[in-house]
């Protein structure tokens, strides 16, 4: 057999400048190659393995025909007792929760990492801690913020053909909104490992060559005639700015009339030419049946999360009751449904994204120009949120059919989404009460509720042939900063965090719309994120924030986790055993 060998690529930073970001490899003992672009990373990584989490570790959640949760949690060491064999079958396990595509239907399971990300790799993939019917190199990869790593190996078993696979595994906790498993889950899980029966056969994909990765859609849509099959529009050489982009110039939001007006103004301007393409709802939010330039965000496409094909949708956290959404029989832990949601970005955030990453047309920026993640004045980004939960609350919402799968699964099939939630950040100084120290940001959000109208005046009224149920999503509020006091929520309105602070119904209630923004490309967890104005000005100190951008951070992190071909990894340096 062969044997493993390993190498983690730490693909960094902009903390020096955005020339020097090129990777560099590092020989290490035994055998082992890392690959660090500054080593300063590998510093900062250390000191947080052992302030944040502790000793690695992988979590491995399968729930039984009743609901119950088996939590296999494995320790380094236990892994180092295991056979080769088990070694494999987990690992295989491991990809196959893991991969929306090839998933075992039926079982939900979940896995993901404890620790920080460089180092569950260097301690479960030593080289000398053999896995049964590897053939070639395993290659770890660890994404700047280390909250993802993607793992690719090489596996033959007897009498098949050998198969490249790749995968990404989330941190359990800080990894994103989805929460992998939740602290409840956590306490209350049965902890008896799995019983190892047969050895699984993997059946993985390595996508050749990465050029285009990013922007194509992988999600494979069985069915669903007559519904649309979703493009990402990224065009960006096209995004022309203009005044009329930034219909809320120089609006003072300081009172909450002022804020209402921002608000529905903002809303009005997105929802018009999107909203109200189509009697066919279905046929709404297509980007490119828009007069007005709008555009995605790439490199969203990969693994459980990823868009699927019909609107564009990426799962997000699970829904659980909040304060406007209480559900009779539900507690606050229990899961409702599943979450989904598409952004858009306006002309100036096009432009931006086009600094970033170039465009399949204008020619890619290979790697992308993290650091040129800096907003301008006139951004919009706008992400509106569909659930698959049904209860009596959102009765009359604005549906869509949509290729999801449930909380935990993997499997995705056509089903009806309903739409609860919208969010809109925009960046403009010319905004009376934005803030320098928050980088000039305001969010606001809205949620659907079947009590409220738009009064008379708000300009969300005069869009024509605007579905009704847009009528009825209720403004939260707005936020400008990480205080309690930077948050203005409207009379008749809540939000979904305990003091106060703006949020949405979809969102973690630790954390709020800009703590968890604020967060974007660095290390610090989502969730409870950024609490005060002081520790954010430390994060833009340092440099390595992505402006509030959740989806650039979410691209970064599957760039850089991304399946890596053989001509690539002996560019770099890796270790590559081809016969
Ligand atoms: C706990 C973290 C968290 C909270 C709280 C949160 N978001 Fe997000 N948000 C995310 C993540 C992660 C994404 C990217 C997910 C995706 O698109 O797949 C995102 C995406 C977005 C986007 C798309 C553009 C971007 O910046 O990535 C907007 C706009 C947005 N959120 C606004 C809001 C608003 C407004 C609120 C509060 C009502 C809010 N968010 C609360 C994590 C959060």
């Amino acid at each position: 057999m062969a044997q493993l060998s390993f190498f983690a690529a730490f693909l960094a930073a902009t903390i020096i400048a955005p020339a020097a970001y090129a990777e560099k490899t590092e020989g290490a003992s035994r055998g082992l190659q890392v690959i660090f672009a500054h080593p300063e990373i590998e510093e900062l990584s250390r000191s947080l393995a052992s302030s944040r989490d502790g000793t690695p570790s992988i979590y491995y959640l399968t729930e039984s025909s009743r609901g119950r949760a088996n939590l296999d949690v494995i320790s380094p060491q236990r892994w180092q007792r295991m056979s080769e064999g088990e070694r494999y079958d987990r690992l295989v396990k491991f990809y196959f929760a893991n991969t929306r595509d090839r998933s075992n239907r039926g079982l939900r399971h979940t896995a993901c990492f404890m620790g920080d990300g460089g180092r569950f790799l260097k301690e479960f993939f030593d080289p000398q801690v053999r896995i049964k019917f590897l053939e070639n190199d395993v290659v770890g990869t660890v994404s700047n913020d280390t909250y993802m790593v993607g793992i690719q190996f090489q596996a033959k078993l007897p009498d098949q053909a050998a198969v490249d696979a790749h995968f990404r595994v989330l941190h359990c906790q800080s990894s994103g909104k989805m929460g992998l498993i939740s602290e409840a889950e956590e306490k209350g899980a049965n902890r008896n490992p799995q019983s190892v029966s047969a050895l699984p056969k993997v059946k993985g994909r390595l996508i050749a060559s990465v050029e285009q990765e990013g922007f194509q859609i992988n999600d494979e849509v069985k069915g669903g005639r007559g519904l649309p099959r979703f493009e990402l529009k990224a065009d960006y050489e096209k995004a022309r700015p203009s005044p009329e982009d930034r219909p809320w110039q120089g609006m003072d939001i300081r009172t909450e009339e002022g804020a209402r007006l921002f608000a529905d103004t903002t809303a009005a301007y997105f929802y018009d030419g999107l909203a109200n393409q189509n009697v066919n709802p279905e046929r709404n939010f297509i980007a490119q049946d828009s007069s007005r330039y709008w555009c995605h965000m790439p490199w969203l496409n990969q693994g459980d999360s990823q868009r699927e094909g019909i609107h564009g949708l990426t799962k997000e956290r699970d829904l659980r009751p909040s304060p406007m959404y209480q559900v009779a029989g539900k507690g606050d832990n229990d899961i409702l449904g599943s979450d989904w949601g598409v952004a858009f970005y306006n002309s100036y955030g096009c432009q931006t994204l086009g600094k970033i990453f170039g465009s399949p047309k204008s020619g890619l920026v290979n790697p992308p120009n993290w650091s040129a993640a800096r907003f301008e004045d006139g951004t919009l980004a706008a992400k509106i949120l569909f659930t698959t939960a049904d209860f009596p609350a959102l009765r009359g919402a604005f549906e869509w059919m949509a290729n999801v799968s449930q909380p935990r699964q993997t499997d995705r099939e056509i089903t009806p989404v309903k739409y609860i939630q919208i969010d809109l950040a925009v960046r403009d100084s010319s905004i009376k009460g934005t803030k320098p120290d928050s980088l000039y940001w305001v969010m606001t959000s809205y949620y659907y509720d079947r009590e409220y109208e738009a009064p008379a005046d708000s300009p969300i009224r005069r869009i024509k042939n605007l579905p009704p149920a847009f009528l009825k999503m209720r403004p939260i509020g707005v936020q400008t900063g990480f205080e309690v006091a930077d948050s203005l929520i409207f009379k008749g309105s809540m939000t979904n965090q305990p003091t106060g602070r703006l949020n949405g119904p979809a969102d973690n209630p630790a954390s709020s719309c800009l703590s968890c923004h604020g967060v974007a490309g660095t290390r610090i967890a989502m969730s409870p994120g950024i609490m005060s104005n002081v520790d954010f000005k430390t994060q833009v100190a340092n440099r390595q924030h992505l402006d509030y951008s959740q989806q650039v951070a979410l691209a970064r992190r599957n760039y850089e986790t991304r399946a890596r071909n053989r001509i690539e990894l002996s560019d770099r340096g890796g270790r590559s055993r081809n016969r």
